[in-house]
């Protein structure tokens, strides 16, 4: 049975899991799935950057480029992208406690970037900008959670100016049946209700206005990054002397190994779709 979650379940859930996710787990909050090289690498942080620079270069974000990061969480893309592109950028995300870790982390890491980058508390529905302010919108892995994906679209359309690039990546829902397995441990588990397939998401942004660019089915990362997560989580419960930082590395390691099976059940995926708000679209 599928369960409608709502923004505020899953704000509250964001909200109340930044403790220890940041205390057991990583301590920068990278939360998006990572990009490997091959089946022999277990590199998680290379891989989770690799998404990001895939991301950055396939948008053709550049110096010159302001960019908003839709459910941005800690603010690390963002930071990166700054660091890296020398772009400026706003990060926004449903979960107050996460936006005012980004901002405590641009302040403590990133200093220098505090002129160029700001990070609000807000909803992907109701996007805090004009229209026409950006010249490129990103995302990872986290539109999936919007409720209403059809007004998400309709307001990263609006905040994008004519031309401008949206590029993200997004968990998938394959199939349109879910089995109760899946949908305890992989959907319930985040309070995510549902979401698209590859090729709904493109009719999906299509019906929004967008062009699509690129559509780039990424299962085999999603399977890496959770065979690899599983076997870190193991590792680190097996060493650590404190009895609830074991109890979340086993949660989480049974839940790596859900997801795995979820996704050779063909009911969870990953992938990067590049859009595009036409020339001549009206802001
Ligand atoms: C899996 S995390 C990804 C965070 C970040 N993009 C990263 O790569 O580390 C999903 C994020 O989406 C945010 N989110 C969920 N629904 C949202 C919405 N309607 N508007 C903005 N952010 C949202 C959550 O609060 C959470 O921080």
């Amino acid at each position: 049975m599928t369960h409608a979650y709502t923004e505020q379940d899953v704000e509250d859930f964001f909200d109340e899991t930044l403790p220890n996710y940041l205390g057991f787990w990583d301590s920068d909050g990278v939360l998006h799935t990572g990009y490997f090289s091959g089946d022999a690498d277990s590199n998680y942080p290379a891989a989770a950057e690799r998404t990001s620079a895939m991301l950055a270069a396939r948008a053709g974000i550049g110096g010159s480029s302001y960019v908003l990061d839709v459910g941005c969480g800690c603010g690390n893309f963002l930071t990166y992208l700054a660091g890296h592109a020398g772009c400026r950028g706003e990060g926004v995300d449903l979960s107050e406690e996460r936006v005012k870790f980004a901002r405590q982390r641009l302040a403590a890491v990133s200093p220098g970037q505090q002129g160029r980058v700001a990070f609000r508390h807000g909803s992907a529905t109701r996007l805090p900008y004009e229209p026409a302010t950006f010249s490129h919108v990103v995302s990872q892995d986290a539109l999936f959670l919007v409720p209403d994906k059809a007004r998400s679209h309709a307001e990263i359309y609006r905040v994008l100016r004519p031309g401008g690039i949206f590029a993200f990546s997004d968990f998938l829902q394959p199939v349109a049946d879910i089995g109760e397995r899946a949908r305890k441990h992989v959907y319930d588990r985040v309070r995510w209700s549902g979401g698209y397939s590859l090729a709904g998401y493109q009719a999906a942004l299509e019906e929004a206005g967008f062009e699509i660019s690129l559509a780039d089915d990424l299962q085999d990362h999603i399977r890496q990054t959770y065979r690899v997560l599983g076997v870190t989580a193991r590792e680190r419960a097996d060493t650590t002397q404190d009895s609830a930082a074991r109890e979340w590395m086993l949660t989480f390691a049974q839940s790596c190994g859900e997801i795995q099976a979820a996704i050779d059940r063909g009911e969870f995926g990953w992938g990067m779709i590049v859009a595009r708000k036409p020339d001549n679209a009206g802001a």
